[in-house]
């Protein structure tokens, strides 16, 4: 049953309109969502392939009065210091950029030299733009890059299962910048890497940046086909 019209029979969607309904959120309204629909949708990602079998995801969900307690937390760190996330290579800067200029200038209607408005605006993202649940997506530090596709496998199968039930999600690594924080407010150990957010919630229907569709590359320039 979808979370957005619980009293009708909703037609699910196949799985390429999951694929190209799902997008980012960054503003959710606070009704809470139903339990029942966030367990099946993990049941689903429990499915994900790994290496081995070695299922290397850990996830801790957070909500009601231990979530508000995150935020303040969260947000205290974040108007004190920079968060802790590695730049990107200059050869990819580019599309940081105009992601920004997407989400921010044509979404949120903030200006390029609006400099307070952005500050405001990327802190959001310490209040997970509002959402009533949100998992923090973790790995056993001892694994690597093999095991954190695994882990990838996993998050975009929840995503997906999210989406088709009418769930809107963003990640979000820019909480991963404050690992101090989620450990001492989640009592998540150091034998764990914390890789990101995921922000879950039903969407703010009226907010302009919610509708954006960020566009991609065409394949060419991520696939190479060889034939001789
Ligand atoms: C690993 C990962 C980390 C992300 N971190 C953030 C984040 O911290 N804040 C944010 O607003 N969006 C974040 N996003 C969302 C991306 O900006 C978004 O997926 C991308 O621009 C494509 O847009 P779409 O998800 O709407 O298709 C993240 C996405 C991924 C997969």
């Amino acid at each position: 049953m979808s979370a957005k019209d619980a009293s009708k029979t909703a037609i699910e969607p196949t799985l390429d309109e999951a694929i190209k309904n799902r997008h980012s959120t960054r503003k959710f309204l606070p009704t809470p969502i139903q339990q029942d629909l966030l367990i099946t949708a993990l049941q689903f990602a429990q499915l994900s392939p790994s290496n081995s079998n070695i299922q290397p995801w850990h996830l801790t969900v957070v909500s009601g009065q231990r979530l508000i307690k995150l935020k303040a937390a969260l947000n205290a760190a974040a108007t004190k210091t920079n968060p802790n996330i590695p730049p990107l290579p200059d050869t990819f800067s580019h599309f940081r950029t105009e992601l920004g200029y997407q989400v921010y200038g044509v979404g949120m209607g903030i200006a390029r030299e609006d400099r307070e408005s952005r500050r405001e605006a990327v802190l959001r993202n310490y209040e997970f733009f509002g959402a009533p649940v949100v998992g923090i997506l973790c790995m056993d530090k001892r694994l690597g890059a093999v095991d954190a596709m695994g882990v990838g496998m996993y998050l975009q199968t929840l995503l997906l299962e999210l989406t088709k039930v009418g769930l809107e999600t963003c990640v979000e690594v820019s909480v991963a910048g404050y690992p101090e924080v989620l450990r001492s407010e989640l009592g998540i150990g150091d034998e764990l890497d914390i890789l990101c957010g995921v922000a879950i919630g039903l969407e703010d229907g009226e907010f302009r940046a919610n509708e954006l569709r960020i566009a991609r590359q065409p394949i060419e320039k991520n696939v190479v086909f060889l034939e001789k």
